[in-house]
């Protein structure tokens, strides 16, 4: 099959070159489209045949449940046996945006979309381009993040490309997405946003909202009750409540280690360790440099360099591909930049990663959950 590319303003899209793409949507046909998150590979959500497509072509496991992407909250209503009003307005504060919000399924859903969970996913992507496309096709979208399985979500066309490329009719290039890491996944049945995948709409906001709506003392009631049902939940026989947590993810062919500390000062310390463990264990073959991705802020690879006194077995032996994700060391501004980051040292052919880990901060609990799966970590290592 050719792939096309169909290249668009990331503001203003033209909305006679989204024509096509859309049409193709409403016939069962896939096409990628850019979020402010990450990449979705769209299909008709309704439509099992196309969303069957959309698990094959991504060779994603099928207990693994898909979003449906609206254009706006309000149409969720016909995918669900109902709202909570606390739920209505977690909506109203949060969409369009980063966040999705699992409510209980209409059987309108087909069940492969659910993965046969009793649950529906719901999304309403703000990216302008995005917007467009679901106005125009005017039905709901399954879009789960438009890499195959496994692999780190494409945050810009030519990486949807990389994966997808002769597989579906369209990509539509709508630039590089704002955010680069996924929506933050909620599920607010018993009065509390349970966070089921960290995001940029963090903890912080959530806590706040809620406290606000439901005032500090019952909302702190709620989270007790709704973590005690989580907890039961995950004793249970019961599925899984984010079945996508438990899959290995977001992953580089190289192995990848997080360099930690409390400043940069500390964490250039760990990865000047890390590094002479790394030469002193894994013996390369005679003559062969070894290609080592570094992921950093400039302030960070500043004392890091600053560390190094004359010439050491370090800038001897190493031959590194650095990435500087930003000036200073924030999980925002790396977590933008993390997913394009581990294709580019893929395609340099990295044997091993390091990368800078920060929890602290906007954005650190999201920033953290996917560099510790790309490390290999499950779901355990996210809290
Ligand atoms: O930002 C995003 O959410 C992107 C863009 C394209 O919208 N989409 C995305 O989709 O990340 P995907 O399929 O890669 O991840 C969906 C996540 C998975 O962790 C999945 O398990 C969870 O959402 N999920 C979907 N439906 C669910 C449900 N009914 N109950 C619990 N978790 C669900
Ligand atoms: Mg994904």
């Amino acid at each position: 099959m050719l792939t096309r590319i169909v290249k668009v303003d990331a503001q203003e899209p033209d909305l006679r070159l989204l024509a096509e793409p859309a049409e193709a949507l409403r016939r069962g046909e896939l096409v990628a489209f850019p979020t402010e998150t990450v990449y979705g590979l769209g299909g008709a959500a309704l439509n099992a045949a196309t969303v069957a497509r959309i698990f094959a072509v991504k060779d994603r496991p099928a207990d693994n449940p898909l979003i449906i992407h609206l254009s706006e909250p309000s149409l969720a209503i016909d995918l669900t046996t109902g709202i909570s009003e606390f739920e209505v307005a977690l909506m109203a504060r949060f969409m369009p945006g980063p966040f999705t919000l699992v409510l209980p399924r209409h059987e309108r859903v087909p069940d492969i979309v659910s993965a046969g969970q009793d649950t529906v996913a719901i999304r309403c992507p703000e990216n302008p381009v995005a917007q467009a496309l679901m106005r125009l096709t005017g039905i709901p979208l399954a879009a789960p993040s438009a890499n195959r399985s496994g692999r780190p979500s494409p945050t810009v066309a030519r990486d949807v490309a990389e994966d997808l490329d002769g597989k579906i009719p369209y990509i539509v290039d709508g630039g590089a997405c704002q955010i680069g890491i996924e929506s933050t996944v909620v599920i607010a049945r018993d009065d509390y946003p349970i966070i089921l995948r960290p995001g940029l709409v963090t903890r912080e906001m959530l806590a706040d909202f809620t406290a606000e709506y439901f005032g500090v003392e019952r909302a702190e009631q709620n989270r007790e009750c709704a973590e005690a049902s989580q907890r039961e939940q995950s004793r249970s026989q019961a599925p899984p409540l984010s079945p996508g947590q438990k899959y290995r993810h977001y992953a580089p062919r190289a192995r990848l280690e997080i360099f930690t500390g409390d400043d940069s000062g500390a964490r250039a310390k760990d990865l000047r360790a890390r590094l002479e463990r790394y030469l002193s264990v894994e013996s390369p073959q005679e003559g062969v440099e070894r290609l080592v991705g570094l992921f950093i802020s400039s302030a960070t690879l500043e004392a890091f360099k600053g560390g190094l006194s004359g010439p050491t077995a370090l800038s001897a032996e190493l031959r590194p591909e650095v990435i500087v994700y930003a000036a200073e060391p924030d999980p925002s501004a790396a977590a933008h930049e993390l997913f394009a980051a581990l294709r580019s040292f893929d395609r340099v052919g990295a044997a091993v990663i390091f990368a800078e880990g920060l929890s602290a901060g906007s954005g650190g609990e999201a920033y953290m959950n996917r560099l510790r799966r790309a490390a290999g970590g499950g779901a355990e290592e996210d809290e």
